[in-house]
């Protein structure tokens, strides 16, 4: 009761003041400070019910703006909306905040002065706005700096958050460093929410607007009634999406603030009420990466919770969001093959797991889990509706979902961990110390992520967080490119490889250059594929040499690699990796079934990511030339890599010239080739345009066993079924969502564009395909 009379007069206090203020009374004129424990301790806006000062955090204090409550409800609090150097330890309580002599805002601490707004001037005075912005003016009374420029977690009512700006989470309600999830206000106009803990990928969202494939200055907009709205920039700042409705009635006296909360949900809030009035999404479990890895969320009484899957243990007891590890001991994969022995199956019911499976494919159940039980590397299978699922540890983005009739297996071992004294789980240990590459890569990777977040590097936990994320993408990347190998080519003898295929016994195919054998080293350890040339231009061994340098030093899991070549006499052959699955046209043609959608896209992004390669990231640039779903091959894995690249040159000594003997194939060779006019990396372009429609179609380009014949050449058809809307039609009516569909094809009939200039470059091609970039209509290819 008696606080409640405090309260009231306090109220009373301040709204009697705000009327009594004159416009400079609440100016925060130069050397002016506040201090932590002694007052004043905070600056306050004319109302009252904004503050500029201390807050406590931990055993200290940080600086921040709050929403000061006055309700004195037990469930409401001061609200926090905005902190400076929120990563920064907290100062103790002898710390100041001054607005110095000299216009400048700094903080006093034991450790020295800490800057609190980078300014290009110095600062004639300050003001805490009734809005809830803090603002620093020059000496013309123009703002130099506000706090709204640099918003943390929160937007205030009247506030926008501009193109290419994000809101980070704090941990938790009384944490207030960056905790684990982001909101990007995209420059394409979409808002997307993200994990925080790695760079931002699509497939890593878990909320957008969907307000994409915009070009222009986007903006996400809070207004003084509480609606939330998307808007342009440009036509008056037209809406183009409101988010939730608005609450007018109470416009002028309610504060309204939106919050990305430390669960990943962005809701909206007023005054300093912890019940939101709007919130993104209902499931908390949502929110990628809510649990830590191995582990998955489920929503039990409205609370969510996470828990570790089978044969995996919290890796801080008492930390459910910190992820699980193994309680085992698992062998090192060795050729694939699996000890059996050590490990069985268990399942688990309606789990969900969004990561992107490292395999993927039609199967009954049983088979499903006989897969990975022979697979070493699968630790996870995910069964549903006839598709299996494989997945490799750390696991991500797992929930519990009771719509869904799934069914996940589980490997578990027997072997007890010896050494439970390590903090990073072993299996993360083994590729540091096998890879050197890891070790380039991280500081690479690192130096990318901070230009993404540099705040949230800054706490020591969140990066050893990130490091271990760095190091499993690296593992998935790096998985079949054998990280412990030597990087240098052999030189094999005639009579090596002679043994090694039996005599050129068994043929694999033939190619351009000549017939490829199936082979057999290290006393058939080591499956490979023996290509024998033929054909080539006389050419000295030297040349020759150098060749298979060059091509030796190509290296990307997208390629298929060159191990080691013979020249010997008038012999040539060369020492591939072996790929068990055959290319691509088999997949596509002549399996009796055709990949899944994920599984295409997926394909066609690893295709255009090996010519991208080749076109741009290597020494010098490579032409493939003849770029088509024979010469892609799938590794054990069904990972698609590029063969055949690099031996155009020992055909054609010089690309860039005009190509006299048309070597690329009917079907996959740009028109300029056909018309001998000089050709260039485009080619490549326009064959990978024709590959992509096979991919998205599941057919050849030219067909002769359709219904109709408008239907027998695929790029024209395509092109048709586009203009007139019809997509469904290329896929069969499979169930493919349209916009990927459509992105996909339209991405397809730039490429085969007859206007080599038209075509976008591989680069731009796989900028498109993984939806990083818009896609404009395509014209008909052929105009
Ligand atoms: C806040 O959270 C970060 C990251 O988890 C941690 O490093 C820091 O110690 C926490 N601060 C306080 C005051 O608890
Ligand atoms: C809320 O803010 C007011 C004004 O700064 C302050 O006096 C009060 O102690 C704060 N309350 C809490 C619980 O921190
Ligand atoms: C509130 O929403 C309605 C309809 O959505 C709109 O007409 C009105 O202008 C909005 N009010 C404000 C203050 O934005
Ligand atoms: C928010 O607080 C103000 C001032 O205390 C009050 O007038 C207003 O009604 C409150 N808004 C709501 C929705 O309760
Ligand atoms: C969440 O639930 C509320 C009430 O049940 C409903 O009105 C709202 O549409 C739901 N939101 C979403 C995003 O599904
Ligand atoms: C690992 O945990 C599972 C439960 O998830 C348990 O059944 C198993 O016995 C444990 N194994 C070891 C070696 O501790
Ligand atoms: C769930 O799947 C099982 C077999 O995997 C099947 O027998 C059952 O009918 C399915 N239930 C539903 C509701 O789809
Ligand atoms: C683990 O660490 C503790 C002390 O830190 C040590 O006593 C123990 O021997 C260690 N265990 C092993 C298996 O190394």
């Amino acid at each position: 009761m008696a606080s409640a009379f405090v309260a009231f007069l306090l109220l009373f206090y301040f709204t009697s003041a705000a009327a009594t203020f004159s416009d400079t009374s609440h100016v925060i004129n130069l050397n002016s400070q506040i201090h932590a424990k002694i007052g004043p301790t905070a600056w306050y806006s004319p109302s009252g019910r904004f503050a500029f000062g201390f807050l406590p955090q931990g055993n200290g204090f940080l600086v921040g703006i709050w929403i000061v409550d006055y309700t004195n409800n037990a469930d409401s609090q001061n609200i926090t909306v905005w902190t400076a150097n929120r990563d920064h330890p907290p100062v103790p309580s002898s710390a100041t905040i001054e607005l110095t002599r000299e216009g400048r805002l700094v903080m006093n601490a034991d450790n020295g002065e800490i800057r609190i707004a980078d300014i290009p001037e110095a600062a004639a005075c300050a003001s805490m706005e009734d809005s809830g912005n803090f603002v620093l003016y020059g000496e013309s009374s123009n703002a130099i700096w506000e706090s709204f420029d640099f918003p943390t977690d929160t937007i205030l009512g009247g506030q926008k958050l501009p193109g290419s700006h994000t809101l980070f989470s704090k941990v938790s309600s009384s944490n207030f460093s960056t905790g684990r999830f982001r909101l990007d206000m995209q420059s394409d106009g979409n808002l997307v929410a993200y994990p925080a803990q790695i760079a931002p990928e699509p497939t890593d969202a878990y909320w957008a607007t969907g307000t994409d494939d915009k070009q222009g200055q986007y903006y996400l907009h809070l207004d003084d009634a509480g609606g939330l709205k998307l808007g342009e920039e440009e036509f008056n700042s037209k809406v183009i999406k409101q988010l939730n409705g608005n609450y007018s009635e109470n416009m002028g006296k309610t504060i309204y603030r939106a919050t990305l909360d430390p669960d990943g949900n962005f809701r909206l809030y007023y005054n300093t009420s912890t019940d939101h009035l709007w919130q993104a999404f209902n499931n908390t479990c949502q929110a990628k990466g809510f649990c830590g890895f191995n582990s998955y969320c489920t929503v039990t009484d409205h609370q969510p919770s996470c828990y570790c899957v089978p044969g995996t243990d919290l890796i801080n007891s008492g930390e459910t969001y910190d992820g699980c590890r193994r309680n085992f001991t698992k062998q090192k994969c060795r050729g694939g093959k699996t000890d059996t022995t050590f490990s069985y199956i268990t399942t688990a019911q309606k789990l969900k797991w969004e990561d992107i499976p490292y395999f993927s494919a039609l199967m009954s159940e049983e088979d499903c889990k006989k897969s990975c039980l022979d697979d070493c590397y699968c630790d996870a299978a995910e069964y549903d509706s006839n598709i299996c699922n494989k997945h490799q540890f750390p696991l991500r983005y797992g929930s519990r979902d009771i719509q869904k009739n799934s069914t996940t297996f589980f490997k578990i071992g027997t072997r007890r961990i010896e050494n439970r004294n390590r903090t990073i789980s072993p299996e993360l240990v083994a590729v540091v110390t096998t890879s050197k590459k890891t070790w380039l890569l991280i500081p690479l990777l690192t130096v990318s992520l901070v230009t993404y977040s540099c705040a949230a590097l800054a706490t020591f936990g969140v990066f050893v967080f990130k490091t271990r994320v760095i190091k499993y993408k690296w593992l998935l990347a790096s998985r079949t490119s054998g990280l412990a190998k030597e990087l240098t080519l052999r030189l094999y003898s005639y009579k090596e490889l002679k043994e090694a295929t039996k005599g050129f016994k068994e043929e694999l195919g033939k190619g351009s250059f000549g017939a490829v054998y199936k082979g057999n080293l290290n006393n058939g350890e080591k499956l490979v594929a023996v290509k024998r040339l033929q054909k080539l231009v006389e050419e000295g061994e030297r040349e020759f040499q150098s060749e298979m340098r060059a091509i030796g030093k190509t290296h990307h899991r997208n390629l298929v690699r060159l191990l080691g070549y013979c020249t010997e006499g008038s012999n040539r052959l060369l020492v591939y990796e072996y790929m068990s699955n055959g290319s691509l046209a088999d997949l596509l043609f002549r399996s009796e079934r055709c990949p899944n959608w994920q599984e295409r896209v997926r394909i066609a992004i690893d295709v255009a990511k090996g010519i991208l390669y080749l076109h741009e990231e290597c020494e010098a640039p490579i032409i493939h030339c003849d770029i088509k779903p024979q010469n892609i091959l799938l590794d054990e894995f069904w990972m698609a890599k590029i063969s055949d690249f690099g031996l155009a040159k020992l055909l054609m000594p010089d690309q860039t010239r005009t190509m006299t003997d048309t070597r690329g194939t009917r079907g996959y060779v740009a028109p300029e080739w056909q018309k001998n006019m000089p050709i260039s990396l485009k080619v490549d372009v326009y064959s990978y345009g024709i590959v992509l429609l096979e991919i998205i179609c599941c057919r050849r380009n030219i067909d002769l066993n359709v219904s109709r014949p408008e239907e027998i050449q695929l790029s024209g058809w395509a092109y048709s079924c586009f203009a007139a809307g019809e997509l469904g039609k290329l896929v069969r009516n499979e169930g493919v969502d349209e916009k990927p569909l459509e992105r996909m094809v339209s991405v397809a009939l730039w490429c085969i564009q007859s206007d080599p200039i038209l075509r976008p470059s591989m680069k731009g091609v796989v900028l498109m395909l993984e939806g990083f970039t818009n896609i404009s209509t395509p014209p008909c290819p052929t105009a």
